[in-house]
């Protein structure tokens, strides 16, 4: 299985290849992506990667010819954006990333494997996600999802240390503070949607280690043969819930069965109109943007 990373010498990438090859174990070709700048520091995790000494591992490359690099890819994850600083939200990067998107959504229809599975992770990771969509003329419009993994399991954690854990736990929305935890208290919803930027604000950088954690999550409940139920960000056609359906919207999700309709209490629907038309927005910033010269 041939898996490109964008991104791939920043720190989220460090942190995630390792946990990738200790939990899949069968053959895997990496393809590391990043701007020309940073082709040096690729061959360095390059040459980490060898003295890993993973046997699963059959080939790296490396380099910023994303062209070659996604040729073949059947998982592509999307790590490289501009990242977000102390005291910015989401929004204030889509001028930044929403052309980067575009561009590398054409590219990834154009040669990588027409099963691919792409998730996004850099923010803001649902717009950047429909970018990547419109890049590609939506061909990969049901391949193509953006990490809320990391939401859910924030928000399972914060259930486990009220004592209230749940098997099950699934966030609705954005990747922003407007997202909302599906049938819990208002204080599990405000620590979801304050965690990334309480993280910022302590560490000076964003999450790393825990987005790489969910990003393993996600896959492996992605690429499951059994089925598996989890949050995810998808294109949002046909959905069962009234959401304008050309966004990545989170909904609960199973890899067998798709969307999945749960029951909303009126405070949820109240919710969801919030987050998806702060999605909306970002679109239409995003759109204005790409298309407007
Ligand atoms: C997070 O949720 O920790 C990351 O998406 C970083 C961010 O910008 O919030």
């Amino acid at each position: 299985m041939k898996i490109a990373i964008t991104g791939a010498a920043g720190q989220i990438s460090y942190a995630l290849i390792p946990l990738l090859l200790e939990r899949f174990k069968f053959p895997i070709e990496l393809s590391l992506i990043d701007l020309e700048e940073k082709v040096g520091q690729l061959r360095g995790l390059e040459m980490e990667i060898e003295d890993f000494c993973f046997p699963q591992v059959k080939n790296v490359a490396s380099g910023s010819d994303e062209k070659t690099l996604f040729k073949g890819a059947d998982v592509a994850i999307f790590l490289g954006a501009k990242p977000r600083g102390p005291g910015m939200e989401r929004g204030d990067l889509i001028t930044t990333n929403a052309a980067t998107f575009y561009r590398q959504g054409k590219i990834l229809a154009d040669v990588a494997n027409p099963n691919v599975k792409a998730i996004v992770v850099g923010n803001p990771a649902n717009t950047n996600a429909l970018m990547l969509i419109r890049g590609g003329e939506y061909r990969l419009k049901n391949q193509i999802q953006a990490l809320m993994r990391l939401d859910q399991n924030r928000a399972k954690s914060a259930l486990n240390l009220a004592a209230k854990q749940r098997e099950e736990v699934f966030v609705f929305g954005n990747h922003s503070p407007t997202i909302f935890v599906h049938e819990a208290t208002s204080e599990v919803t405000e620590f979801v949607r304050k965690r990334g930027a309480e993280v910022i604000k302590a560490r000076g950088v964003s999450s790393q280690a825990s987005a790489a954690k969910a990003i393993v999550d996600h896959l492996e409940d992605w690429m499951s043969k059994d089925e598996r139920r989890y949050s995810a960000a998808l294109y949002s056609e046909k959905n069962p819930y009234g959401v304008d359906e050309d966004l990545v919207f989170s909904f609960p999700y199973s890899n067998k069965k798709g969307i999945l309709k749960l029951p909303l209490s009126q405070q949820e629907k109240e919710m969801l109109l919030i987050t998806e038309d702060e999605m909306k927005k970002e679109r239409k910033i995003a759109c204005t943007i790409l298309f407007s010269n």
